[in-house]
């Protein structure tokens, strides 16, 4: 049974992360994909999902600043020795394609696919997008995984998927959503 939040944002973390869990849990499934910018998320999953194999996925470096990286090193470097992965990579659903919409304005494929994603709300759109990143960095083995997003902070969407690398986005199978916000 999909859990329907009320409404977006941080506040339905703990129980996206705890019900993820248990999901996870029934289904067999070990690797966890998790979107975090600052780290409390990916704090929180470390605490939730004992165990598995969990992949912390960031905005990429220049995202607000150039060069600069939005999750500080140093939460980085001490999330990697409590045993997560961390990547920060180029935008799996935007890409260059941000440079190309700023400078021409114009329609772009891969903005199209993450606005349609949206649709579901901006943690479905996050979900599939950091698990494609989490792929394309050789983080997972290919088999079934949770994959965690939100909606600026935090979590409120969970999802069970079929990862896929970027080069084979349309085998990418969404099993099943866990939860996600009504309103959005
Ligand atoms: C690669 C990436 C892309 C994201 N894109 C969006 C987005 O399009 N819309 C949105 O509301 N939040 C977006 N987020 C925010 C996440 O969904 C999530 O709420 C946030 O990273 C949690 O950060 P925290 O652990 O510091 O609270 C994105 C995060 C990452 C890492």
């Amino acid at each position: 049974m999909t859990v329907i939040f009320e409404k977006p944002g941080p506040e339905n973390t703990e129980q996206v992360l705890k019900t993820a869990c248990e999901r996870a849990k029934e289904l067999g499934i070990n690797e966890v994909v998790v979107a975090s910018t600052k780290g409390v998320t990916a704090y929180k999953a470390l605490d939730i999902f004992n165990g598995f194999n969990i992949t912390v996925v960031t905005y990429h470096c220049g995202f607000k600043e150039p060069f600069k990286s939005v999750m500080p090193e140093k939460v980085k470097t001490d999330l990697k020795k409590k045993g997560a992965t961390v990547v920060s990579a180029t935008h799996a659903l935007s890409g260059v394609e941000r440079s190309l919409a700023k400078r021409f304005s114009g329609i772009y494929p891969v903005l199209i696919i993450a606005d349609t994603l949206r649709l579901f709300g901006q943690g479905t759109k996050v979900a599939i997008e950091v698990s494609i990143m989490a792929s394309d960095s050789g983080a997972l083995s290919g088999s079934d995984i949770i994959s965690i997003g939100g909606t600026g902070r935090g979590a409120d969407t969970a999802l069970v998927l079929k990862p896929a690398n970027q080069s084979d986005l349309f085998e990418m199978r969404i099993r099943e959503i866990i939860c996600k916000p009504r309103d959005f």
